[in-house]
């Protein structure tokens, strides 16, 4: 696992752009071989989305020949609800760039057949190919995508119920009214985003650090999910001090040491 340590949100939102932008311009994509990039939502990668719609306005970067896969949708949310993760995409990435529609995937949390909606999502990444790069966030209890603590770390794309912790998390996009949070969604699963040619997840701020550390310095296990990327042999992680706050300072020291050179 590489780490990147970076002093703020702003600094390690440059730095996870800056290497998925070039991942994507060294790839030389074309239509008939295209990028392949997995996508979150949640306010983590807001940053990470700016700064790679700022290299595309200034003609650094093409999404024209990029396919994209969501992680994940709540269930029964309207699509066009302001808080579904479609609205989320079109109006915090997809619709700032030259991507074609038809190249962007999200789940369909209002399918008449939600199993099959799943079943049809993983076929639909492997014929594309498999994913290239899938980025993602974590939540407050470790979570990757909507794998809540206890999923199956050879999971696939399937229906999960969201904890009680993810739904007070959640809770701040539907006005602090928990009865409005979705209590099921449909997402990736851990083996998914395993399965990725590579992993960059962003970690910010002091509430992930608790997360961060298990991540890191923990065991891997079911109870904290994105620690399965302990597992991955291309997995990056990206994040500020504020989320190092419960790392050893051995392991913090290593990594930073390590980035810099002095090892
Ligand atoms: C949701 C999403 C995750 C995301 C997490 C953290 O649960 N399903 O993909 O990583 O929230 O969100 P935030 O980045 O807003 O803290």
């Amino acid at each position: 696992m590489r780490v990147i340590i970076e002093p703020n949100y702003e600094a390690l939102s440059k730095w996870a752009a800056t290497y998925v932008a070039n991942r994507i311009i060294e790839s030389n994509p074309t239509p008939e071989k295209p990028f392949v990039l997995g996508c979150p939502t949640g306010s983590s990668p807001l940053g990470l989305y700016k700064e790679l719609i700022r290299m595309y306005e200034e003609g650094k970067l093409s999404f024209q020949n990029v396919v994209t896969f969501n992680m994940d949708e709540y269930v029964k949310l309207p699509e066009d609800h302001p808080e579904s993760y479609h609205s989320f995409m079109w109006k915090n990435f997809f619709s700032h760039i030259d991507i074609k529609p038809e190249n962007v995937h999200i789940l369909n949390g209002n399918a008449p057949d939600l199993i099959a909606e799943c079943e049809h999502y993983e076929r639909m990444i492997a014929e594309a190919g498999g994913i290239d790069l899938f980025m993602g966030g974590i939540g407050p209890d470790g979570h990757l995508a909507f794998n809540e603590p206890g999923s199956s770390l050879s999971s696939r794309t399937r229906i999960k119920t969201l904890t009680t912790d993810t739904i007070h998390a959640n809770s701040r996009f539907f006005d602090g009214d928990l009865s409005l949070v979705p209590k099921q969604a449909l997402t990736v699963g851990i083996g998914t985003v395993m399965d990725a040619k590579e992993v960059l997840i962003v970690v910010n701020g002091h509430n992930k650090a608790r997360a961060l550390q298990h991540v890191i310095d923990g065991e891997v296990s079911h109870k904290w999910t994105a620690s399965m990327l302990q597992m991955h042999p291309h997995a990056i992680v990206v994040c500020d001090e504020a989320a190092c706050d419960e790392l050893t300072v051995g392991t913090y020291k290593y990594y930073l040491d390590k980035e810099r050179g002095n090892l």
